[in-house]
C-alpha cells in the first residue's frame, strides 16, 4: 500500500466491539441466571484446556478501568452486547435489577468519555431456563426475546440511539443446532434451518419493539458475518457450488431481511428440511432498517464436494496465501466485494463494519511490550479497502474492530487473541498492544498512512 494520506469522511465512527459472555465473568453474581454458554462451557469436552467464562476479562468488575482505555486509544463508539440472563435470569419474568443496573453505569461511563454505545441485543448467551423449554426452536423464545428487549430499550432509550438486535445469526443456527460445536451443542440441520427463521423473526418483532419508542435519533440494524464466495474455477459444478454456499450463509439471512423472502433457490434445494412460516412472518421480518452490520473476517472458495453430505461442498486454501491463528485466510479484498456486492443488491441505508480483525499469536516481550505487527498490516489493508468501497459511494459509516481486548473466543477458549489491548489472565493486567497505539493514532489522524 502506499504510504498517501487515506482521509476518512468528517464523523467516521472508528469502534471496537466485544460480547458479553466473552468479556464480563461474573457468570453467577448479583442475581445473574445460567446462560445455554455457562452451561456448555461447564460440560467436559466442550471448550479447548476446558476454559469457561466464569471469570473472563473480569469486564463486569473492571468496566471502569476498560473504559479508560477505550477513552486513551480515542476511540468514537464502543459496541458492546447486553447478557439476557444477567437482566431476565430465567428469560421471562422477574428481572434483575442489579444487572440492569451494571449496564446503565456503563452506558454512563461510555457517555461521560464521549462514547457512543452501539447494543447488540443478542450475543449468543440465551438464559438456560428457555433453552429448557426448546431454547431458539420453541417458537415461543420470539415472544420473550422481544419483551426483553422493551425491557432494555426503555432503560436505556434516553442514552442509547444504536440498536443491534442479533449478532451474525447463521453461527447461532448452524454453529450451534447443526454441527454442536457452539452452545447449545445440538447436531441437526432442519432444527438449525428453524431456528434460524425463530431468530429472523425475533429480529423483526425486537424491530418494531423499538420503533415503538418513536424516537427519531433511535437506529436500528441487524449484524450478519457476510463471507465472498468464490468458485475454486470456472467448472459449473464449483460455481453452482459457490452460489449454493452463498445461499446458505449470506442470502439466506440478507434477503429476508431486506426483501422479505428466502431465497428460492436454496429453499428448493433443501427440500423436506425447511422451516415452519407462519402467515405475515416474512413481513415482520422486512421491517425497514436504518443500517446493515457487516462482520468480515475471510472470504471461501469453494469447489463441488459429492461427498460431503448436505451441501455438497467443500473449501480450497490457497497455499501462498496467508492465514491468521484461527487458520482464516487473509484476504483484505473481500471487505471491498462484500460491501459492493450488499450495497448494490439490499441498498442497506447506512452500513458498519460491526467486526473485522485477527488473532496472533501475541507475546509479552522482555520490556512488556506486545509488538503485534501482523494485526497492523491486517488492519491497515483492511481499513484501505474499506477506504475504497467509500470512495466509491459505498454508505460506510462506522468500523469496530474486533477485538477492544484478548477475550474468550467460544470454542477455543483463551486460546486466540484478537485484541488490541493484551490480557493477561492470571493477573488481570491489561496491556496495550502496539496495534493499540497505531490505532489511537489512526483515529486521530481520521485516516492511514500519510
Ligand atoms: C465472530 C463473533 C465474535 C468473535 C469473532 C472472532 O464470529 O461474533 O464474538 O468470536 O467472531
Amino acid at each position: 500500500m502506499s504510504e498517501k494520506l487515506l482521509k476518512f469522511p468528517d464523523k467516521f465512527l472508528w469502534g471496537t466491539a466485544t460480547a458479553s459472555y466473552q468479556i464480563e465473568g461474573a457468570w453467577d453474581e448479583d442475581g445473574k441466571g445460567e446462560s445455554i454458554w455457562d452451561n456448555f462451557s461447564h460440560t467436559p469436552g466442550k471448550i479447548y484446556g476446558e476454559d469457561t467464562g466464569d471469570v473472563a476479562c473480569d469486564h463486569y468488575h473492571r468496566y471502569g478501568e476498560d473504559v479508560k482505555n477505550m477513552k486513551r486509544l480515542g476511540l468514537k463508539a464502543y459496541r458492546f452486547s447486553i447478557s439476557w440472563p444477567r437482566v431476565i435470569p430465567e428469560g421471562k419474568g422477574k428481572i434483575n435489577k442489579s444487572g440492569l443496573d451494571f449496564y446503565d453505569r456503563l452506558v454512563d461511563e461510555l457517555l461521560k468519555a464521549d462514547i457512543e454505545p452501539f447494543v447488540t441485543l443478542y450475543h449468543w448467551d440465551l438464559p438456560q431456563a428457555l433453552q429448557e423449554r426448546g431454547g431458539w426452536k420453541n417458537r415461543d423464545t420470539v415472544g420473550y426475546f422481544a419483551d426483553y428487549t422493551a425491557l432494555i430499550a426503555h432503560k436505556l432509550k434516553d442514552r442509547v440511539y444504536h440498536w443491534i438486535t442479533h449478532n451474525e445469526p447463521w453461527v447461532t443456527s448452524f454453529a450451534g443446532h447443526a454441527f454442536g460445536i457452539h452452545a447449545p451443542g445440538i447436531m441437526d440441520f432442519s432444527t438449525a434451518l428453524q431456528v434460524s427463521h425463530h431468530l429472523l423473526l425475533s429480529h423483526g418483532r425486537a424491530v418494531e419493539v423499538l420503533k415503538d419508542l418513536g424516537n427519531e435519533r433511535t437506529k436500528i440494524g441487524i449484524t450478519l458475518n457476510l463471507h465472498p464466495a468464490y468458485p475454486a474455477s470456472q467448472k459449473k459444478e464449483d460455481i453452482n457450488a459457490a452460489k449454493r454456499y452463498d445461499g446458505y450463509l449470506n442470502r439466506w439471512f440478507l434477503s429476508p431481511v431486506f426483501k422479505g423472502a428466502y431465497p428460492s433457490d436454496i429453499w428448493e434445494y433443501y427440500q423436506d428440511k425447511t422451516p415452519q412460516i407462519l402467515p405475515g412472518d416474512m413481513s415482520v421480518i422486512s421491517r425497514k432498517l436504518d443500517f446493515l452490520g457487516v462482520n468480515y473476517y475471510s472470504r471461501h472458495i469453494v469447489k463441488a464436494d459429492p461427498k460431503e453430505k448436505i451441501l455438497k461442498l467443500s473449501f480450497s486454501k490457497p497455499e501462498e496465501a496467508e492465514y491468521t491463528d484461527m487458520e482464516w485466510e487473509i484476504y483484505p479484498q473481500g471487505i471491498y466485494d462484500i460491501l459492493k456486492r450488499v450495497q448494490n443488491e439490499y441498498s442497506p441505508p447506512a452500513i458498519y463494519i460491526t467486526e473485522n480483525g485477527a488473532a496472533f499469536r501475541d507475546k509479552v516481550d522482555k520490556e512488556g511490550k506486545v509488538k503485534d505487527g501482523q494485526r497492523i498490516s491486517y488492519l491497515k489493508e483492511h481499513f484501505s479497502f474499506a477506504h475504497k468501497a467509500i470512495e466509491e459511494g459505498i454508505k460506510l459509516k462506522g468500523y469496530f474492530v474486533w477485538s477492544l481486548m484478548d477475550n474468550f473466543e467460544w470454542a477455543h477458549g483463551y486460546s486466540k487473541r484478537f485484541g488490541l489491548i493484551y490480557i493477561d489472565y492470571s493477573t488481570q493486567k491489561r496491556i496495550l498492544k502496539e496495534s493499540a497505539h497505531w490505532y489511537r493514532k489512526t483515529i486521530e489522524n481520521n485516516g492511514i498512512g500519510g
